[in-house]
Formats: C-alpha cells, structure tokens, sequence
C-alpha cells in the first residue's frame, strides 16, 4: 500500500467527520462492547471506505467508529483484520498506518487469547509487556515508506511501559485481576499442537493467538505508544487442555469484557 493510498483514504475520513482522534482502538473478538461507551459521533462501515479491506470473519462487524470515550476523542475499529484471513500484512495494519495520518497519539488494542502460563484462569486479563513474533511475513517488508517512520524500527519498548504501570495500577485500584506477560503471535487459523502449546510457552510466551503483533509493529514504526491487552479465552498447560470453538472464545472473552471496558475507560482518562 502507497503513502498515495493512505492519504487518500485519510481525506476521505476527514471528509466524513471532523473529529480529531487522540487515541486509536483496536478490538478484538467478542471484544467489540466497549464501542457501547463510545460518545459516537460518526460511523463508516469498512467497505465505504477506500483502499480498506472488508472483514470477513463472522464474529466481526467491520466499522470505523469516532466518538468520544470517557471525554477522550477516539477512532475504534470495530473488527479487525487477520493474517489468516487472507490480507497481506500490509492490508492488516492499513488502518493503523491511516489512523497515524488522521493524528492518533496513542493505540489500545485487545485481543483474545490462549493462556500458556499455568498461573492463568479463563477470562484472565494479560497486559502485554513484550512480545515473540511468530508471524511468516512481517508489514514492514518492502519499500520503507521513509514519511512514515525508520527502516529499522526499533522494539525495546514495544509496549508503552508507562501506560502498562498505569493500566496495572488502574487495575488494583478497581480490583480487576490482571497479569503482565509476553504475547506470542502465530498465523493460524488452527489452534495449537499440545507441542506447539510447550514450545511456545518454553520460548517465553505467557500467552498465545493470532492477531495485534503486526499492528503494533506499524504503530511503532510510527513512533505511536501502545497498549495491549489479552483476555485469556482458553488454557493451553498440561492439565488443561481440551477442545475449543469460537463459541467458547466468544463467551470467555465476553464474560472478561466489563472489566476491560473499566480499565480502558480509566486510562484514556489519564491523557
Ligand atoms: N491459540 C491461538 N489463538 C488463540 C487461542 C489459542 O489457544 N485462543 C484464542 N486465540
């Protein structure tokens, strides 16, 4: 995707509101409530939107959304897109590299997620403290867009590391039980290999799924501060294991979900 591209669709946004988003959302699956506290003040379905890829997992709805969140102006995007899905990496972190253009300061992004540390429970919250990419492709391959950040970015601090003392102190200020840990990203759409679930948690990983990664690679190329946070839908330790549909996904994330809208509401609020 062109810088050409991005503009474009920057301008075709502009010319749809007025709003000056300070943060940039991102949601993840059954993650989508905290759109319901959202002051929203515009709305445009993907597909309005040049140059945006259309969502085509079910459990998303694809809508840009502006408003206003706890006084905070905000642009949320209401499903996500996933690698698996078929977009080129470049197509998954569009909106970020447009939600840089249309002036966000700061991202927020949630994800559901396989927990591998065995100190987890479902419906946990896991603030991402780092990250271990797995993904097969990488958004930053190519061309380097030189306007919109260095060729070799770096990620000693992928994750803002004031928002994620402020986030955990939101936290126990409210009584919400929360983890730090490090997010593994793989492509899937399978799910893990109990294998796989040993390996990954050998190599690290406190907690594992298929999303956020490559968008967090954009927004810091960007020079953006992020902040990420995993609800744990599933335990993925010996012990533990057992089969999972998107249904059950969909509740665990759900049933985690007004402590999220809490914390992040709480920390917009601070900025
Ligand atoms: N693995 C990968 N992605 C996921 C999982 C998982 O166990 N749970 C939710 N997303």
């Amino acid at each position: 995707m062109t810088l050409a591209q991005m503009q474009e669709t920057a301008h075709f946004i502009q010319s749809r509101t007025s709003l000056k988003p300070q943060f940039g959302i991102i949601l993840g699956t059954g993650l989508g409530g905290l759109i319901q506290d959202i002051d929203i003040q515009t709305t445009i379905p993907y597909e309005e939107i040049p140059h945006f890829p259309v969502s085509t997992v079910e459990s998303h709805s694809g809508k840009l959304i502006f408003g206003t969140l706890a006084g905070k102006a905000v642009v949320a995007m209401q499903g996500r897109f996933h690698f698996y899905e078929g977009y080129t990496m470049q197509q998954v972190t569009f909106p970020v590299r447009v939600m840089k253009l249309l002036g966000i300061e700061r991202l927020l992004v949630s994800n559901a997620a396989g927990g591998l540390n065995p100190n987890f429970q479902i419906s946990d919250l896991m603030i991402i403290s780092d990250h271990i990419n797995l993904l097969p492709d990488n958004p930053l391959i190519g061309k380097n867009i030189q306007e919109l950040g260095v060729r070799f970015p770096d990620m000693l601090e992928a994750y803002d590391s004031k928002m994620i003392a402020q986030a955990t102190e939101i936290a126990g200020k409210l009584g919400i039980r929360t983890h730090q840990g490090v997010y593994a990203s793989v492509s899937g759409p399978n799910l893990e290999t109990p294998a796989e679930y040993k390996f990954l948690r050998i190599i690290g990983g406190d907690a594992v799924g298929m999303s956020t990664v490559p968008e967090v690679i954009v927004a810091r190329q960007m020079d953006i501060p992020t902040f990420a946070i995993s609800v744990i839908t599933d335990l993925c330790f010996e012990g533990s294991l057992k089969k999972l549909t998107l249904e059950e996904v969909i509740a665990s994330a759900q049933k985690a979900e007004p402590d999220l809208v809490r914390l992040m509401k709480e920390l917009v609020q601070l900025y």
